[in-house]
């Protein structure tokens, strides 16, 4: 008889061992919380694909915010329903418009919160897509253009920061947009405004609950001129090396679930922090298979998230967030 000359299981022989040996651990701090801000009062509507996710007015969004800040949280992404959209998406950059509106309130009940802006146009055009649209008259076919779409996310940028968002974060593919956006910042005077950059965006099916809640589902075509195709892995890298040489501050992987393996090329390739953004299809999913008792949702999540940080992930957007934050309280 052979033995083992390895024995692998005795670093694993007790649970002290096992938490001594633990490479990789989940934080509070790893997490940013999405929010979804709306316009009206006593707001408070769940997103049917995401339970445990709502449409806030601002009265509700305060009451979130003590929550999210109770819980130790320290950052959230802002995401809103506009009152108004049209074909250039001007209520992404109207001052008074409600992502504005929150952002501001949110830094006077909580300033020390890091405040995120998304930066894109798809939630307030009345086409749905994160730019301008150019209808070529002989094909019939629209096309999104780059540059004028620049000029009106440098816009949305700029009211953002002046609404006091700590960090804009443009989600919306074009090429150039950092640098773009950038300037744009600098210009305005807000040279401190940090970018996460929202690097390498898939063109993926797992935004669908996503669009339900944002109401910014194309109402024509796809986003595949803008998006990457889920094949191409090399292609993160040019799209990474352009963000990082424009003055991305962060660099973003999205979704994450089905990209890992993009989030440890970038974390391998490049110095700046990381974010894997655990998006709205993968929480969909847990949700769905824990309300039907099909999985131990915990277990299933917190799991989850130690993937995207053994990935490399410094930081996860995710909608887990606060009953995570719960669940590593709870342990501690
Ligand atoms: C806006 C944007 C999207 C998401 C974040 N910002 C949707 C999209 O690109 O269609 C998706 C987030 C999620 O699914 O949780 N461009």
């Amino acid at each position: 008889m052979t033995f083992p000359i390895t024995r692998n299981r005795r670093l694993r022989r007790s649970a002290s061992l096992r938490s001594m040996l633990r490479e990789h651990a989940v934080r509070v701090e790893d997490f940013i919380y999405p929010i979804f801000v709306t316009h009206g009062e006593g707001v408070r509507e769940q997103i049917p694909s995401m339970p445990g996710v709502y449409h806030l007015s601002m009265d509700q969004l305060k009451l979130e915010i003590e929550e999210v800040v109770s819980l130790g949280i320290k950052s959230v992404l802002i995401f809103g329903v506009p009152s108004y959209k049209d074909a250039v998406g001007s209520s992404a950059y109207d001052d008074q418009e409600i992502v504005q509106q929150a952002i501001a309130a949110i830094k006077q009940w909580a300033p020390q919160l890091v405040v995120i802006a998304d930066t894109c146009l798809c939630q307030f055009t009345d086409h749905g897509h994160c730019g301008v649209i150019h209808m070529n008259e002989s094909t019939g076919v629209a096309d999104i253009n780059n540059d004028e779409s620049l000029q009106l996310l440098v816009k949305t940028a700029v009211s953002q920061a002046k609404a006091g968002a700590d960090i804009i974060a443009p989600s919306n593919m074009m090429d150039g947009y950092v640098a773009a956006i950038r300037q744009g910042l600098d210009e305005a005077g807000f040279s401190d405004i940090a970018i996460m950059a929202y690097s390498v965006k898939y063109a993926s099916a797992f935004y669908g609950p996503f669009r339900d809640a944002a109401h910014s589902a194309p109402q024509f075509g796809d986003r595949k001129t803008y998006q990457m195709d889920p094949a191409n892995a090399i292609e993160a890298l040019r799209e990474a090396e352009s963000d990082v040489e424009e003055g991305a501050d962060f660099l973003m992987v999205k979704p994450a679930l089905a990209y890992l393996d993009i989030v440890r090329t970038l974390v391998d390739q490049f110095d700046l922090p990381v974010v894997a953004y655990n998006v709205s299809a993968e929480y969909s999913m847990v949700k769905a298979a824990a309300a039907n008792g099909w999985v131990d949702e915990k277990a299933i999540v917190l799991e989850t998230l130690l993937g995207m940080k053994r990935a490399g992930a410094q930081l996860i957007i995710t909608y887990h967030a606060k009953d995570a934050a719960r669940w590593l309280k709870e342990e501690a």
